[in-house]
Parts: C-alpha cells; sequence; structure tokens
C-alpha cells in the first residue's frame, strides 16, 4: 500500500534546505529519478516533480500544472516554475548540508540548480513579523484530508501536490507600523494571537479563511523562516490533495476577486513560486509508477 512522504504530515522540524533544479536541455532524466526512487525516504527528506518534467516522461499527472504569474493592483506574483524540489528536514545543519549535498551530487549533469534556501524555526513556530504562523492548520486526519490525494487509484494514492514561494520581508519598514497597523495586516492581534471582526477585509487571515470558499479551501502548511546576506523573510509551503486551494486563496491575495489586495503585501512579496507534485511511498521508497518508471 502506498503512503504519504513521511514529512509532508511530521511536526515541523527544527532546520531545512529547500532546493530547486530544473532539467538541462536534452537530457534524459529517468536514470536520475530511478537513482532518488532507489534510496529509502524517511521524515528527512520529502521530493517534489515539477509539471514540465514529468510531461517530460511522457506520463502527465492529473492537476499538476506550473505556478501562474499574477498581477494585482500593486502587487506582482511571479512564477519561478522548477523541475525538481528537495525539502531537506531535521536538526541537525550539519547533516542537512551533507545531505543536500549528496542530492546535488546525484543530479549533477542532468539538472541544474536554481534555489537553495535554509530555513529555521524561530521561536517555537512565529513567522519573522512576530506573528505565529500556523494557527489554523488542519491537524490529524483534517491535515490527510486536505493534504492527501486518496481514491484515485495506485501511483497516485498517497501523494500531495505542493506550493513553494519564497517571500521576501521588509521588516525595516514593517518595525515603522503600529502594532494596530501590523495587526490589521494580518488580522490577529501580535499581543494574544486572537482575530479581531474589526480587522480589514484586508486582512490576510479574511483574505485566506479557508471555511470562506466554496468549496472550502484547506491547505496544509508547513512554511519555515529564513534569513541570509540577500534577506529574510518566509519560506511557504502549503501542501494540498490538489493546488486547487492554494491557488484560490493565492488569486483573492492578490484582489483577483474584488480588486482589494493583501495586507501583508505592506511588508512583503514572493520573489519565487513552483508547484510540484510529491510521489506516494512503497516499501520505504518512491512509488513513480504514475509517471511511467
Ligand atoms: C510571507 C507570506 C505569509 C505570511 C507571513 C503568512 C502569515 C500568516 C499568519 C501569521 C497567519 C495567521 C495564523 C495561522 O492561522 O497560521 C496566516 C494564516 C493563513 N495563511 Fe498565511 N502567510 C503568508 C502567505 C500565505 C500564502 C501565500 C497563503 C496561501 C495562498 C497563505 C494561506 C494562509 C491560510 C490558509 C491561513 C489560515 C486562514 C484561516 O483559515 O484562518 N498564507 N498566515
Amino acid at each position: 500500500m502506498s503512503t504519504p512522504q513521511p514529512g509532508i504530515l511530521a511536526a515541523a522540524p527544527g532546520f531545512s534546505r529547500y532546493l530547486e533544479f530544473s532539467a538541462v536541455a536534452d537530457c534524459n532524466p529517468a536514470p536520475t529519478l530511478a537513482a532518488l526512487a532507489a534510496r529509502a525516504i524517511n521524515e528527512e527528506i520529502v521530493i517534489g516533480l515539477g509539471p514540465g518534467l514529468v510531461q517530460r516522461l511522457g506520463h502527465p499527472v492529473d492537476g499538476l500544472r506550473p505556478l501562474p504569474s499574477l498581477s494585482g493592483p500593486g502587487c506582482e506574483i511571479p512564477s519561478t516554475q522548477a523541475d525538481i524540489w528537495f525539502w531537506v528536514r531535521g536538526s541537525d545543519r550539519g547533516w542537512i548540508t551533507h545531505k543536500a549535498r549528496a542530492f546535488s551530487q546525484m543530479l549533477k549533469g542532468s539538472f541544474r540548480m536554481e534555489r537553495s534556501v535554509d530555513g529555521f524555526t524561530f521561536d517555537q513556530g512565529l513567522d519573522l513579523s512576530g506573528y505565529v504562523d500556523g494557527t489554523e492548520n488542519p491537524e490529524g486526519d483534517a491535515a490527510f484530508d486536505a493534504g492527501i490525494v486518496q481514491g484515485a487509484g495506485n501511483g497516485m494514492d498517497g501523494s500531495s501536490f505542493v506550493a513553494t514561494q519564497q517571500w521576501l520581508h521588509d521588516l525595516d519598514h514593517f518595525d515603522t507600523l503600529s502594532e494596530a497597523e501590523r495587526d490589521d495586516t494580518i488580522g490577529r492581534h501580535i499581543s494574544n494571537n486572537e482575530e479581531f471582526d474589526e480587522a480589514p477585509a484586508s486582512a490576510h487571515v479574511k483574505r485566506t479563511a479557508q471555511e470562506s470558499f466554496d468549496p472550502e479551501a484547506f491547505i496544509v502548511r508547513r512554511s519555515m523562516p529564513w534569513a541570509d546576506a540577500s534577506g529574510e523573510g518566509l519560506m511557504f509551503v502549503a501542501f494540498g490533495k490538489t493546488l486547487d486551494a492554494f491557488e484560490v486563496q493565492l488569486k483573492r491575495m492578490a484582489g483577483l476577486e474584488d480588486g482589494i489586495i493583501d495586507g501583508i503585501f505592506r511588508f512583503t512579496r514572493p520573489i519565487s513560486g513552483s508547484y510540484f507534485w510529491c510521489p506516494p511511498v512503497s516499501n520505504g521508497c518512491l512509488d513513480l509508477t504514475a509517471v511511467g518508471l
């Protein structure tokens, strides 16, 4: 029986490295993917395949598509669609570095690294803005139902779709806002993490309220802060049984429903964006039968 990659629904790790690669022209990705499929998959790694790569294999995965670039009134959402995504997770940055090196070496020659971002847990689950991130995340069976494909047959059941976006914060600007203005961008009080009714329609939790969509749009968020010499922000990661729930939320955040853009654009913006399909696990290894391997 196929099961989800265990890192998808596991508790947040202390540290992560997110790696994205693109296939080089004229390469045959099949041998690299076969080598990946021979590796044991545990909680310390989650692997996703992009739409271009899957198409190249000649076996499209229903519902997998590139992340769209969107333009709203005062915000830009880029698509930097890649072909393979690795989420290396753990409690020790040294081991994460070595595992990431091993994956890079496996891909050498056929894939080019496009992005490597190191994430970390801030004070048990805060975004760098200081707000708790993940409060309304579904848990247990609800997380499984929201995040994992079921009833789609062998090779697909147990798989998941993931949206990844690197967001770059402007914390210097955020610091100039009053506490009330900052609370309005999120729609929660930083002092007690409570939602408040008077929050403006632009408040992030009003834009993304999962029950407010028809059908309801639940996603399993597994985002982590990042920081390096280029700046700091949030590596946004959301798993879903399809990509639709994420996409309707993103469109509403960008003001494409009603012209109102999400308050978080006052201090942050996405600088990357990709969709991937995370194959299920069978006998401890990736099950790639859905893509013909
Ligand atoms: C830098 C980018 C982002 C930051 C800092 C951020 C931060 C937050 C915070 C602080 C909350 C409130 C607590 C919680 O329930 O987790 C929240 C809620 C939420 N966010 Fe984000 N978020 C970001 C991007 C996104 C994106 C891109 C999406 C989806 C397109 C999204 C979807 C959600 C959802 C679904 C909720 C829960 C809403 C509810 O049902 O109450 N977030 N986010």
